[in-house]
């Protein structure tokens, strides 16, 4: 009986274009419940941050999903892609991945590509699931520019993932947030005791996420290691890094308001949802008024198009 189930599941998978079609939609939807119900138990046992919660990833596998459609992959390819880039941050926790990568310990990388691994194999052939295993193991790194292209899905989750979901306005909300959750910074906010301290509470949410922006500005300003047909996009992405980062360093008012609002936040044994304070964070200034804007238009997927232009093979 179960044989014949299987025989007739494995028709459908392999059967005629229609079919195939459908199945790799199925394919999505399963991923799908299954992350849902993942990060549902992740989030009972308050395993989950506001910057790597079930938004983002269903974002990077959205975002992966048009960079596989704006490179012309079609609807496999793109599927692929999604179901990668749903299930890129599976053990995602609140430690900084290149201090563990220098201390030698196992990133959430490598633990959501080992978890994955077996389950991918059953389901796809030999050359899908490793596609989707490395995509997931390196997706903390960007590809070298001779790498670029041999994997696609590879591509499109690092990209959805550095470029699309953390470089543009709604990095400000999500960082400072996220820095208020990360292990090291709520060690110095103990320290510092910036509970009871608003200048304290405002200085620590301006350095830490300046800081980590700095760092990651910095990676991303030297175009020469990326792609060239993703010039345009990247700039336009870092332009809003780098507003952030000099409207930190002069003190402005509405970005600064901006990254106390989140880094507080953050910082508070169970944070309300990073979108939801989005959504009601009251701007004081035109700077971070613009930053809300964005961002909201990101959220929405109103930038999904502008995007997909932007991003182009010319
Ligand atoms: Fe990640
Ligand atoms: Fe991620």
């Amino acid at each position: 009986m179960s044989s014949m189930i299987l025989k007739k599941r494995k028709i459908g998978l392999m059967g005629n274009k229609g079919k195939r079609k459908a199945s790799w939609i199925r394919n999505t939807q399963v991923m799908e419940r299954y992350m849902r119900s993942a990060f549902h138990q992740m989030g009972n046992e308050g395993l989950l941050t506001s910057a790597h919660n079930l938004g983002h990833v269903q974002r990077v596998a959205t975002y992966a999903q048009a960079y596989v459609s704006a490179m012309g992959g079609g609807k496999k390819k793109q599927a692929i892609a999604k179901i990668s880039g749903l299930g890129h941050d599976r053990f995602r926790d609140a430690v900084d991945s290149m201090k563990q990568a220098a201390e030698k310990q196992k990133t959430h990388e490598e633990k959501s590509a080992e978890h994955f691994k077996p389950l991918f194999e059953k389901r796809f052939t030999k050359k899908v699931s490793s596609q989707m295993v490395q995509a997931i193991k390196k997706h903390g790194t960007l590809p070298q520019l001779n790498e670029v292209g041999k994997n696609v899905t590879r591509d499109a989750v690092v990209f959805a993932d550095k470029f699309f979901e953390a470089n543009g306005s709604y990095i400000a909300f999500r960082r400072a947030m996220f820095m208020g959750e990360r292990a090291d910074w709520r060690k110095v906010a103990l320290e510092r005791n910036v509970f009871n301290n608003p200048e304290e509470m405002k200085k620590l949410a301006v350095e830490s996420t300046l800081k980590e922006s700095e760092k990651r500005v910095a990676a991303f300003s030297d175009l020469s290691k990326i792609p060239t047909h993703m010039h345009k996009f990247v700039k336009y992405q870092v332009q809003w890094q780098h507003k952030l980062v000099e409207a930190l360093k002069v003190g402005d008012k509405g970005m600064t308001n901006l990254v106390t609002v989140l880094f507080a936040e953050g910082l508070k044994e169970k944070p309300r949802d990073l979108t939801e304070m989005i959504k009601f964070y009251k701007p004081i200034a035109e700077s971070d008024k613009a930053f809300k804007e964005e961002t909201m238009r990101y959220l929405n997927g109103e930038l999904a198009e502008k995007f997909k232009q932007l991003v182009s093979q010319k």
